[in-house]
């Protein structure tokens, strides 16, 4: 089915992820064994970036590399860990970009879904808070954080999604390219709304297809305040931004 869409990468950032990776690689092998995987590791102190390059030189002595592995100095945030991703793929002609966690979280068997959507969209979606969508093993708080965040993206920003902040998704590599990757700001989670809000003003397809989300059982989630915070406030900023522009162009019409 991928041979459809062309070359496919899994961008999986990671930090300190040593003993969730090797999994979450088996898997991808396993249920998507065309797609190439690029391991964006930020200098993870328990060495998820050294194990990633062994698994990487392993493949290369067997004749077939899937894995690759980029390395950047230190912890600079999951936006950004994205954003340098998806430039790689895209100066290597990938013709699909897929977005996914290292901790088990995203599971590699709904991926074939996501895939399967994309002939009719430039953006997948894997969603939580669509009908068959569901999450596993979180703390209500987590339910509440996710469920509040989305409610208030649709508000501000006026988009039908249900589920905006979520990090298992697909791109069309040419859909990549024009939104501005250059200029995106955000550091944390919020990049997934960044983006997410980018497609669907550049008048992209944007299609949600459910999946499970499984919390993850080793490690610990990188969340914090900090990007809570970020993500309020560009999402505020973004929806001023948004409704200045609409109160300016009606005004503009009203005058002819
Ligand atoms: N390179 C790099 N740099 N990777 C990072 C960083 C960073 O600063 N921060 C987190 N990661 C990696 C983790 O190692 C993991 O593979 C993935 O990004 C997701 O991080 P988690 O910390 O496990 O995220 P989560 O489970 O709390 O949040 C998930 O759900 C959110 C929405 O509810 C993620 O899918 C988020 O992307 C999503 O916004
Ligand atoms: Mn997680």
């Amino acid at each position: 089915m991928t041979e459809a869409l062309g070359r496919v990468l899994v961008v999986v950032p990671t930090y300190d992820e040593r003993e969730n990776l090797p999994g979450a690689l088996d898997r991808l092998r396993t249920h998507v064994p065309d797609a190439d995987v690029l391991v964006v590791d930020d200098g993870s102190p328990d060495g998820t970036g050294e194990l990633a390059e062994k698994i990487a030189d392993a493949e290369v002595a067997e004749g077939r590399q899937r894995v690759h592995v980029l390395h950047r100095a230190g912890k600079l945030g999951l936006g950004t860990a994205y954003v340098a991703g998806f430039g790689w793929a895209l100066e290597r002609g990938y013709d699909v970009v897929v977005e996914m966690d290292a901790d088990g979280s995203h599971r590699a068997e709904d991926l074939p879904r996501l895939l399967a959507a994309l002939p009719d969209a430039d953006l997948v979606l894997g969603s939580r808070w669509v009908p068959g969508g569901s999450v596993l093993n979180w703390p209500v708080s987590r339910h509440v954080l996710s469920r509040g965040a989305n409610t208030y993206t649709r508000i501000v920003l006026g988009i039908p999604l249900r589920d905006a902040t979520g990090g298992f998704r697909a791109y069309r590599a040419g859909l990549l390219g024009q939104l501005g990757l250059d200029d995106v700001a955000s550091q944390g989670y919020c990049f997934q709304v960044d983006m997410a809000w980018r497609a669907v003003r550049t008048g992209a397809r944007v299609v949600e297809v459910p999946i499970t989300f499984v919390e993850r059982e080793l490690g610990q989630s990188k969340m914090s305040r900090a990007i809570v915070v970020e993500a309020l406030f560009s999402v505020t900023r973004w929806g001023i931004a948004e409704r200045s522009r609409r109160v300016a162009g009606a005004f503009r019409r009203s005058r002819g």
